[in-house]
C-alpha cells in the first residue's frame, strides 16, 4: 500500500534493536484518515471472504481494528492481556511470549464472544516474531471458529513471524513489509520495491 509506505518513510523512526517507531500516526497518535484507507485496503484484499468477526489484541490493535471493522460491518473482539492466570472455564487462554518486550503474558477471550460458526479475521498493527498473532490463532482454533486470515499493517519481513505463519497456511496480508532498515542512514526497504 503506497500511501502507507510513503508515510512510514516520512514519519517512521528507526530505533536500535530493529524497532520501527510509528507512534506519530499508528500506535500512539492515530491518523484516522490513514486508518480509513487501511480499512478499505483490507476489505479489498479479503473481498469474497466470509467474515463475521474481527479479533485483535490490546492495546494498539484495537483502534485499527475498529476502523477496519466498519468496512466489514462486523463486531470487534479484542484479546485481553493479563499477568495473572485465569482459572475460570469461561475464557479461552493462551500464553504469548514477547521477544520485543522480553516477557510472557496470558491472553484471554471470553467464550461468550467467540465460538464454532464464527469466521474470523485477525487484525494487528505489527507482525514481528509473530507470537502475538500465533496466540490469537491458537484462541480461534481452541474456540472452534474458522480462521479466515490475518491483516497486518506493518510486517517486519526480516523477522520470521510472517513467513512462518504463511508456511502454516494462514492467509497473511501485510500492507507494508519492511525488508530491511538502516538506523544510521534512515533507509527503509520494502518487499516488492525494486
Ligand atoms: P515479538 O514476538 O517479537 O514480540 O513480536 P510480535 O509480532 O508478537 O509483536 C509483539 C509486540 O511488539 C506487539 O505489540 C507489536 O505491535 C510490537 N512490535 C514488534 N516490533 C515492533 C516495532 O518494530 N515497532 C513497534 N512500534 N512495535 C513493534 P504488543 O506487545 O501486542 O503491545 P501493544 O503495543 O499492542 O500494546
Ligand atoms: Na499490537
Ligand atoms: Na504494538
Amino acid at each position: 500500500m503506497q500511501l502507507l509506505k510513503d508515510r512510514i518513510r516520512r514519519d517512521g523512526k528507526i530505533k536500535s534493536g530493529d524497532v520501527l517507531k510509528v507512534d506519530s500516526f499508528l500506535n500512539h497518535q492515530m491518523d484516522i484518515k490513514l486508518f480509513v484507507e487501511i480499512g478499505k485496503e483490507f476489505k479489498r484484499r479479503f473481498a469474497g471472504c466470509e467474515i463475521n468477526k474481527i479479533l485483535t489484541i490490546e492495546a494498539s490493535g484495537i483502534g485499527i481494528a475498529c476502523i477496519v471493522a466498519q468496512y466489514f460491518d462486523v463486531p470487534v473482539v479484542f484479546a485481553k492481556k493479563s499477568k495473572t492466570k485465569n482459572i475460570a472455564g469461561d475464557v479461552y487462554t493462551t500464553q504469548v511470549e514477547s521477544f520485543t518486550h522480553g516477557r510472557t503474558y496470558d491472553v484471554m477471550v471470553s467464550k461468550e464472544f467467540l465460538g464454532a460458526g464464527d469466521k474470523v479475521l485477525l487484525i494487528d498493527d505489527f507482525l514481528a516474531n509473530g507470537k502475538a498473532l500465533e496466540g490469537l490463532a491458537a484462541i480461534v482454533k481452541d474456540s472452534g471458529a474458522e480462521l479466515v486470515g490475518a491483516g497486518i499493517v506493518i510486517e517486519k519481513g526480516f523477522q520470521p513471524g510472517g513467513d512462518r505463519l504463511r508456511a502454516e497456511g494462514i492467509k497473511v496480508e501485510s500492507l507494508a513489509i519492511v525488508e530491511s532498515m538502516d538506523e544510521t542512514t534512515g533507509t527503509i526497504c520494502f518487499r516488492g520495491d525494486r
